[in-house]
């Protein structure tokens, strides 16, 4: 079967769909002279509101370098990004981090949670560097949402691994962020809490709207995704909407 057959009709955008995160020829060159690599090279993607986009490719492909430029955590070579709006590209340090702090959430393979403090701790952390105060009733709601409600007092040594990546997400949920990257957060898990993981995701975005993009290698969970964005050398070749897992090993079969 070919892959425009395998296609399912993708869910019509939602209704406040502007651009939350857009790149602009974005290159970035690592190194200088013969050792210089270019692991973008020249990427130029729109990321609407509520959209859950999935980043794949083969390993080197830039996917990783694509998001910490989207993320403010790296710096393109040349071309420019801009969240909400507002070009990051050249802002201070300090800017940055407020950006950051304010309108981006991350989840990562590893969790990243501290193992000092409870599994609410952990969630309000963001919130109070930032010097806000967490909002009761939707922390509430996301800490049913995540079925952590129950084990908030918990820290991440007494939690299962998905339970930790639960706390991880409803971290990143917690200030409302514009968008949250996530870098292969099922890269940790076994299958069936992959799945639930997932679901949690899809989830955060059909029930709160909210934008996600999330760079992975399997295609079970880039098919959970609304879009799937395909990286080669460094260039994004294909940009998809509503694809089978099916249709996403097809396609990586002819990039890898
Ligand atoms: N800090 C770095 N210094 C030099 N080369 C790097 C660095 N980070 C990544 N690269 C190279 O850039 C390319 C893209 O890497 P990366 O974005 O990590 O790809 P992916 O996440 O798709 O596996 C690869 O060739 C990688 O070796
Ligand atoms: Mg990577």
């Amino acid at each position: 079967m070919s892959i425009s057959e395998t296609q399912i009709p993708s869910a019509p955008a939602a209704a406040d769909s502007g651009t939350v995160v857009a790149a602009q020829d974005v290159t970035r060159r690592y190194g200088e002279g013969d050792a210089a690599v270019d692991a973008l090279r020249g990427v130029t993607i729109d990321f609407p509101r509520g959209q859950f986009t999935a980043v794949m490719g083969p390993s080197g492909s830039g996917k990783s370098t694509l998001m910490h430029i989207l993320a403010g955590l790296d710096v393109p070579t040349t071309g420019s990004v801009e969240i909400d709006g507002v070009e990051i590209t050249r802002m201070k340090d300090k800017q940055l981090t407020l950006m950051r702090r304010e309108k981006i959430g991350f989840v990562f393979q590893s969790f990243n949670l501290l193992p000092m403090l409870s599994a609410e701790e952990n969630i309000d952390l963001p919130l109070t560097i930032a010097g806000r105060n967490p909002e009761g009733t939707w922390k509430e709601s996301l800490l049913k949402a995540v079925g952590l409600d129950t084990r908030r007092k918990h820290k991440p040594s007494e939690l299962s691994g998905g339970q930790q990546q639960r706390v991880a997400i409803a971290r990143a949920l917690a200030s409302r962020p514009t968008v949250i990257f996530a870098d292969e957060p099922t890269g940790n898990l076994d299958s069936r809490t992959s799945g639930e993981i997932l679901d949690l995701l899809r989830r955060s975005v059909d029930e709160f709207g909210q934008t996600i993009v999330m760079v992975t290698h399997d295609a079970r969970a880039a098919g959970v995704a609304d879009r799937v964005l395909f990286l080669q050398d460094g260039l994004v070749v294909r940009d998809e909407r509503g694809l089978t897992t099916g249709a996403i090993h097809d396609i990586m079969g002819t990039l890898e």
